[in-house]
């Protein structure tokens, strides 16, 4: 399974750098096999070496340039950086990031190979709006996205449950990935308020293929803990 860990903006370097050795020796004691990945704020990346895959949360599709408080491609490289969240739902809803702009940076880190957790979610007023305009919601925002990319991930994180406490039921997010797994065969994970009292049953579900985790990934005992409960589940 694929467990994520966005830190968004929290976390600075030096504490980062603390998070990230104290999860590799949990991980090391472990053994686990899981695919974990980290995504650190941006001034608080640094070049990782271990079982943990640390990723950009943003960055602007060009190399270099004049594009003031953004940094591009080559700043990434300078960490060795090659995973990059894309469409996240306070990409898009509190920055403004219109899906036209979501498609010039996939295509433009996809170019270069990169991994790519590509997000998608709707907000409540669409999820009350009933099932068809909330599939339409959602269907446009994979139009202009490669869906046959080998290094896709997709993750669904309903807009409402993010940093909620609420989740959807374990039979809506089950019927929506399936919906999600029809349209893209990539590895599909679920974000919003999971924690380690909820990790085990959604993680348990037959379409979800892992979690992208927020508040709960703060504490590194508990994103170790959801690790190893994805660990367990694969063992059965
Ligand atoms: P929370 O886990 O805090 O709800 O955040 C989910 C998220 O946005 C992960 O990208």
């Amino acid at each position: 399974m694929i467990i994520a860990a966005n830190l968004k903006t929290n976390l600075t370097r030096k504490q980062t750098t603390e998070y990230l050795n104290t999860l590799e020796g949990l991980i090391q004691t472990s053994k686990s096999t899981q695919e974990v990945l980290v995504f650190p704020a941006t001034s608080s990346l640094i070049p990782h070496a271990g079982h943990i895959i640390v990723g950009a949360q943003n960055a602007y599709p060009a190399v270099n340039g004049a594009f003031t408080g953004e940094i591009g491609a080559e700043h990434l490289a300078e960490f060795g950086i090659t995973t990059i969240l894309i469409g996240h739902s306070e990409r898009r809803h509190v920055l403004g990031e219109s899906q036209e702009e979501l498609v010039k940076k996939f295509n433009f880190y996809k170019e270069l190979g990169f991994k790519i957790v590509y997000c998608v979610g709707e907000p409540l007023s669409l999820r009350e709006a009933g099932e068809e305009a909330m599939m339409e919601y959602i269907d446009a925002q994979y139009e202009g996205i490669d869906l046959s990319y080998e290094n896709l991930i997709i993750a669904y994180e309903p807009v409402w449950a993010i940093g909620t406490g609420l989740t959807p039921t374990l039979q809506d997010i089950e019927e929506l990935h399936a919906k999600l797994k029809e349209k893209c065969s990539a590895p599909l994970l679920y974000g919003g308020s999971v924690k380690v009292a909820n990790a085990k049953e959604v993680m348990a579900l037959k379409s979800v293929d892992g979690v992208l985790v927020g508040g709960a990934a703060l504490n590194v005992n508990d994103f170790n803990a959801m690790i190893n409960i994805a660990q367990e589940l694969e063992k059965k």
